[in-house]
Parts: C-alpha cells; sequence; structure tokens
C-alpha cells in the first residue's frame, strides 16, 4: 500500500514559508510582493485557476491584481495590455491564464512577456535557459513536482522516470528538470506520448511515473511495476449528476495504482496545490531579484 505524497500540507508549508518573508520585507518599510493576472474569456476553469491565485497572494501577503477581458478582445488590444504590465514598475510578474480564446496567437502572447516578469516560466527565453541549467522561472507544475520530490526525499538519481505527455506546460519541462543535474535530478528519462507504441512496456519498468495527458484514470495499476512512485498531473472535470454537476479526476486510477506504489500523488490534493504555491515562489523571486 503506497504512501501519499501530500501535495496540500507541503503547498502549505511552502506558502507559510514566504509569508514570513513577506512579513520581514513589510515590516523593514518595503512593499510586498505584486502579482498581476490576465483573464481573457469565460473558461469555467480559468475563472477558478485565477480566483485561486488571487487568494493564494491575499495568503502570503502579496498585492495582486486581476485582469479581466472579455472574448472580444483583440490580439493588438491584448499585447497592449502586456506591454503596460511590462512597463509598470509596481507589477513584479504577472501571468497570462490560458488557453486564450481561439484564433489567438498564444505563441506571440507569451513572448510578449517580458521575461523578468514572466513568473510562469512560460516565455522561450526562460524554457530555454531552464534546458541550458541557467538560472531561469521555472513552469510551476514542474517545479512543484521538483519540490514535491525533494521535501519527501523521494531518491530519483539513476532512476527511470517515464513522464506521460510532452505538452509545453508540464511533460516536456518535467522531463527536462528530471534528467538535469542535481537532486531531485539525474533521472533517467523517457518521455511517451500520442504516437507512442505499447506505453505500457515502459511504463512497467518505470521506478518514477509522471502523468500528465488530462485521460481521467488512465494509468491503471496493472500498467506499473510494484514499489513505483505514481505523480498524477491530471485534472479534468467529469460531469455527473451532483450539485455542481461535475467533479475532478486525475490521470491515474488510484484504487489499482495505491496497491502497487510506494508512493502517490492524490486528486485533490497532489500536485495542483503544489503548482500554486510555486507561482507564488516565483513571484516572490520576481521581487527579489528586482530589490
Ligand atoms: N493554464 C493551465 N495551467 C496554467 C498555468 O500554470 N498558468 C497559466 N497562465 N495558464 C494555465
Amino acid at each position: 500500500m503506497a504512501q501519499i505524497l501530500d501535495g496540500l500540507k507541503i503547498s502549505k508549508d511552502i506558502k507559510q514559508e514566504i509569508k514570513s518573508e513577506v512579513d520581514e520585507i513589510v515590516s523593514s518599510g518595503q512593499r510586498p510582493p505584486h502579482l498581476a493576472a490576465i483573464l481573457v474569456g469565460e473558461n469555467g476553469a480559468s475563472k477558478a485557476y485565477v480566483s485561486s491565485k488571487v487568494k493564494d497572494c491575499k495568503e502570503v501577503g502579496f498585492k495582486s491584481s486581476l485582469l479581466k477581458f472579455n472574448d472580444t478582445i483583440t490580439e493588438t488590444e491584448l499585447l497592449s495590455e502586456i506591454e503596460k504590465l511590462n512597463a509598470d514598475s509596481d507589477i513584479d510578474g504577472f501571468i497570462v491564464q490560458l488557453p486564450i480564446p481561439k484564433g489567438m496567437d498564444e505563441e506571440k502572447v507569451i513572448e510578449a512577456i517580458s521575461p523578468e516578469k514572466d513568473v510562469d516560466g512560460f516565455h522561450p527565453e526562460n524554457f530555454g535557459r531552464m534546458a541550458l541549467e541557467m538560472e531561469a522561472y521555472l513552469p510551476a507544475t514542474p517545479y512543484g513536482i521538483m519540490t514535491l520530490l525533494e521535501r519527501y526525499n523521494i531518491p530519483t538519481q539513476g532512476k527511470h522516470c517515464v513522464v506521460i505527455g510532452r505538452s509545453r506546460i508540464v511533460g516536456r519541462p518535467m522531463s527536462i528538470l528530471m534528467s538535469t543535474k542535481g537532486n531531485p535530478g539525474n533521472a533517467t528519462v523517457t518521455v511517451v506520448h500520442s504516437h507512442t507504441q505499447n506505453i505500457e512496456e515502459y511504463t512497467k519498468s518505470a521506478d518514477i511515473v509522471i502523468v500528465a495527458l488530462g485521460a481521467p484514470k488512465y494509468l491503471k495499476g496493472d500498467m506499473i511495476k510494484d514499489g513505483a512512485v505514481i505523480i498524477d498531473v491530471g485534472i479534468s472535470r467529469v460531469e455527473d449528476e451532483g450539485p455542481k454537476g461535475y467533479h475532478l479526476e486525475g490521470d491515474v486510477d488510484f484504487d489499482s495504482c495505491v496497491e502497487k506504489a510506494s508512493w502517490i500523488t492524490p486528486v485533490p490534493g497532489g500536485v495542483g496545490p503544489m503548482t500554486r504555491a510555486m507561482l507564488m515562489k516565483n513571484t516572490l523571486l520576481a521581487y527579489k531579484r528586482k530589490f
């Protein structure tokens, strides 16, 4: 029976550490860190994520600004809002919540964010610096997973880590971080994706499986080896008959995997809260780099 990697608990510890630093900053007479978020349109999940981020800012003592726009905003107008935030010395970091409306060029929008304020770590400059093992803002979800492994002292050196999914914000950066020098890190990494044949051949030999594909209950107990460490990044809204009309499901079939794994993240309460905590950490870092 696996032990739980309690992301909720660790995220609270991290937020508390951040809050202590912010308290010191403020009591020394300086202004607190300030995070801004741009939200475009009416995507329900995005609205929920952004309001959680605003709540986290309050919790750690940051100032936050939420800039909401209808999906009628043009790409040019959005780019000019980004320019304003780039130029605003009161804002230490900001994010553009993804996805942005169809028809807008996501790459162009992300590239418009000043790399020094890109606390999501999505700008190609930050991604490149991360891949080259230079100082960079790390994307929050992979950074959160690395931190969770670190705080639980999960060995990764020389281990076979299989990452399922190659998205820009999770799978791809995750695979890079797990193979980089350091602890955690130094893993032998295999990335599997929609064109991989017989994915279970890879997962069955993995010491660590990180699942980030957005397919509810995809990873089953019979696809993993005894004692594997299982990290579930998935968080899909699955419709049901309950009051909310949906519930959240991870990419891991928890009930079958918990029997065989040595460590496992729950959904909710695993990777999600770690992601949120690391955005706060990056924002504090952006602030400290400036002062
Ligand atoms: N959409 C899903 N995850 C994220 C995230 O971490 N940051 C932003 N900006 N958008 C997202």
